[in-house]
């Protein structure tokens, strides 16, 4: 059965940690929705994981959408949450909407999530007052990694760690179901949890948070070009993969397969 964003909430007053994790496709879909995986983000990660982009910045809206849609049809009971890409939702809050209204209509996401602190605030809300859940996202923003100098831990001056408290309790005054802290210091990722009433997922933000995202292709082994410092690689898949290629080619050149 489908989790409600209230029973999503119900893990977090419980107690027990959120386990979150992206897909792009429906077999991984039905893969982490089988595993018990709370929470299944259909990040714009695609853009350098699958689609062969240097960022996230050129994946677009409808890429974005077909790639929920696969998800969607995959996912039985975890919440299935589009991720919207550069540009979708910063010109206006009105845009954000009729956008975030696509992954609700056209690929049946049960919520969007959004980059960016308190300015995104009134957009969050808007979002919220219309009926679609929304994750917010803060700390290392891979569509601002252009502005912001790189993949950075942020939070380590008591100004960027104030102004990331802020952020958090402005996106959930706005309406947040939850957010994603990325790339802060552990200290910081345990006092943006602490101050607030919804659940905070951490990537690169430490132990405390009180559920935790990784993209699947950072843990699975299958992405080498960029490998951030705060994954655990579960499994060499890439390397399994290129090792049945190899012995599928010589099969088929050696005349042993078909036998
Ligand atoms: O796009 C993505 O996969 C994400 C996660 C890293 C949180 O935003």
């Amino acid at each position: 059965m489908k989790l409600t964003i209230p029973q999503f909430h119900k893990i977090y007053t419980d107690g027990k940690k959120i386990v979150a994790i992206t897909a792009y496709d429906t077999l991984m879909g039905r893969i982490a929705d089988n595993a018990g995986i709370d929470l299944i983000l259909v990040g714009d990660s695609m853009g350098m994981t699958i689609l062969g982009y240097k960022t996230t910045i050129p994946v677009t809206l409808d890429q974005s959408i077909h790639h929920t849609q696969a998800v969607v049809r995959g996912v039985e009971r975890g919440l299935v949450i589009g991720d919207m890409p550069f540009l979708t939702f910063q010109i206006s809050a009105e845009e954000a909407l009729r956008n975030a209204g696509r992954f609700m209509q056209e690929a049946g996401a049960d919520g969007v999530k959004l980059e960016g602190g308190s300015a995104m605030a009134p957009t969050v809300s808007r979002l919220v007052n219309c009926g679609i859940p929304v994750l917010g996202h803060i700390g290392l923003l891979p569509q601002k990694v252009l502005t912001a100098g790189g993949y950075r831990v942020h939070g380590r001056t008591s100004t960027e760690a104030d102004a990331l408290i802020d952020d958090a309790l402005a996106l959930q005054n706005a309406g947040a179901f939850g957010i994603v802290v990325e790339g802060v210091t552990e200290e910081l990722g345990g006092m943006i949890t602490e101050k607030l009433d919804i659940p905070t997922i951490g990537i690169g933000a430490g132990p405390h948070c009180d559920g935790q995202i990784q993209v699947a292709h950072d843990i699975l082994g299958l992405f080498d070009e960029f490998v951030p410092k705060h994954t655990k690689r579960y499994a060499e898949l890439g390397k399994e993969i290129h090792d049945v290629f190899r012995q599928y080619a010589d099969d088929v050149t050696n005349q042993k397969f078909p036998g």
